[in-house]
């Protein structure tokens, strides 16, 4: 079984086949609107969307498939009680593959050990996002040409962007990648990825609260909405949710063929005005999200006898508990703690959910 819980689950050469398979959709949409007919995509989205969730079933249906599913965990059967593990159980009977997304970190690799169908991760708390980081690609791929030697510039939260941390993930492995983080001091990208992602690819990076001084220097600027409901401290919200406005004014000293990219939704951290410059790509890159996840659609479909292949370094260890709050171990008893071996010597490990807690055994 093939699943997409995290942007590394791709190798560099597969996510340059499903750019490929999105670019050809785009040319010859024709020639993939029977490709799907029969099979059925459930969208569970426990947490609010508007692009991921009708993208997903945009796909299926120019795919000449079907959609079930739920749009907000209230309206499942997660208000009477209902554990992640066993809805997704039941889904499992119901439908041919499932993207869901989950307020908290790590609950597609939950979902994964309950059923036998693929299952794509469409946003898990602060964790991932990693079919944004494809349309991301895609959008990327069709401005510029190349995913190789780019500056890329990522604004706003950094701490809580699913999406930022999952496009670091990817963009790091490819060739001549730099990265200038644009936020203030409370919202800097986590630790984890300075010590694992950025570290072992060897991707030169720089921190700066200024986005005045980053600006001239990118070729892509991606900015980002500070995540309000990640907040535990309301107030620090209020403090820090208008940190980066991007108006035309600010415009004036960037490159002529910088690339602005947004997941979306968007607060106030790009003025409407900027919307008419020809460099604003975040439209585009909401269309092409519905490619790209045609693209995966196939992808794991087709891939149905795949073997994962099982690292020597996860352990399961449920002596330990992850003490991340956000970590989907936290509201459910039923699934097995696993701990990634991060340095044997020193016997530390890190929680395989939700990759922030470490823990010294
Ligand atoms: C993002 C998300 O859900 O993480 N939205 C999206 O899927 N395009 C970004 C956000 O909510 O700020």
């Amino acid at each position: 079984m093939r699943h997409l819980l995290d942007i590394c689950d791709f190798s560099e050469v597969e996510l340059n086949e499903l750019i490929a398979t999105a670019e050809d959709i785009i040319v010859n949409p024709a020639k993939y609107s029977e490709k799907c007919k029969g099979k059925k995509l459930a969208t569970l989205f426990f947490e609010s969307s508007t692009r991921t969730r009708l993208s997903f079933e945009a796909a299926m249906y120019e795919l000449g498939g079907h959609v079930l599913g739920f749009s907000s965990a209230s309206s499942s059967s997660t208000t009477k009680g209902e554990s992640v593990g066993d809805t997704i159980r039941v889904t499992g009977y119901y439908a041919d593959i499932i993207a869901m997304r989950h307020p908290y970190a790590g609950a597609p690799l939950a979902a994964i050990q309950k059923t036998k169908v693929p299952i794509i991760n469409a946003g898990d708390g602060e964790h991932c996002h990693p079919t944004q980081t494809l349309a991301d690609l895609l959008t990327i791929h069709r401005e510029k040409g190349t995913l190789e030697n780019l500056t890329i510039g990522l604004c706003g939260d950094l701490k809580y962007g699913r999406t930022v941390h999952s496009l670091i993930a990817a963009m790091a492995r490819y060739k001549g990648t730099k990265f200038i983080f644009i936020s203030p001091n409370e919202l800097k990208i986590p630790d984890y990825i300075k010590k694992t992602t950025l570290k072992t690819t060897n991707t030169p990076w720089e921190e700066t609260d200024s986005i005045e001084d980053a600006i001239p220097k990118l070729d892509i600027l991606y900015m980002t909405r500070v995540q309000g409901e990640r907040f535990l401290d309301k107030a620090e919200y209020e403090r820090l949710k208008n940190s980066y406005i991007i108006s035309t004014d600010k415009l004036q000293t960037a490159k002529s063929d910088l690339a602005i990219l947004h997941p979306l939704p968007r607060v106030n951290e790009i003025s409407v005005k900027v919307d008419d410059d020809p460099r604003a790509c975040y439209f585009k890159q909401v269309e092409n999200g519905k490619y790209i996840r045609m693209a995966l659609i196939l992808k794991l479909l087709n891939e149905k006898n795949y073997e994962s292949p099982i690292s020597q370094n996860k352990k399961l260890i449920n002596v330990y508990k992850c003490t991340n709050h956000n970590c989907i171990t936290t509201i459910t008893q039923e699934i097995d703690q696993i701990f990634e071996v991060l340095d044997e010597e020193q016997g530390i490990y890190c929680c395989e959910y939700c990759k922030k807690c470490e823990v010294k055994i």
